[in-house]
């Protein structure tokens, strides 16, 4: 089994970017602790990350054929993008969305989340460590199909 791990505009930047609210992991910190979640659990990880709306969608689009399910952490698009919105219920594997941060506690425009509804699950304010229980939940929903 293959899986995606996808993160969205400025998750590059981990580890420099506001560690006060995102830590001091840096994002291959982040892929390199799911990739080894993973392998321990047999399944094969790719990882992408990208700033570009469309790369997104085309990443997301691609997964369709190759991977039973994505662990998503769109950053700001969380908050806006009808299109990647639209991409994840246009394909038909599993998406759990994950935010490092608590959304929900932080500023207004960050309440509105467009792209979970159409995700599979929604971790949230977990730390990275959240990455792994999106990972988890992701295997459980895989296995109850
Ligand atoms: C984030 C939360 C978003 O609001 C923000 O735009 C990000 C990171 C998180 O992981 O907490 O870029 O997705």
């Amino acid at each position: 089994m293959r899986i995606l791990l996808l993160n969205g505009p400025n998750l590059n930047l981990l580890g420099e970017r506001e560690p006060d609210i995102y830590g001091r992991c840096s994002l291959a910190d982040v892929e390199a602790m799911v990739l080894e979640h993973a392998t321990q659990a047999g399944v094969e990880l790719d990882c992408f990350q990208s700033n570009h709306e469309g790369a997104l969608i085309d990443r997301l689009q691609e997964a369709r054929n190759v991977c039973a399910g994505v662990i998503y952490n769109p950053g700001a698009h969380a908050h806006y993008s009808y299109a990647l919105r639209d991409a994840v219920a246009s394909i038909h594997i599993p998406v759990v969305e994950v935010h490092i941060s608590d959304v929900h506690a932080r500023e207004d425009f960050r309440q509105k989340l467009v792209i979970a509804p159409v995700c599979a699950g929604l971790i949230c304010g977990h730390g990275v460590q959240g990455y792994l229980e999106a990972f988890d939940l992701l295997m459980d929903i895989i296995g109850r199909q």
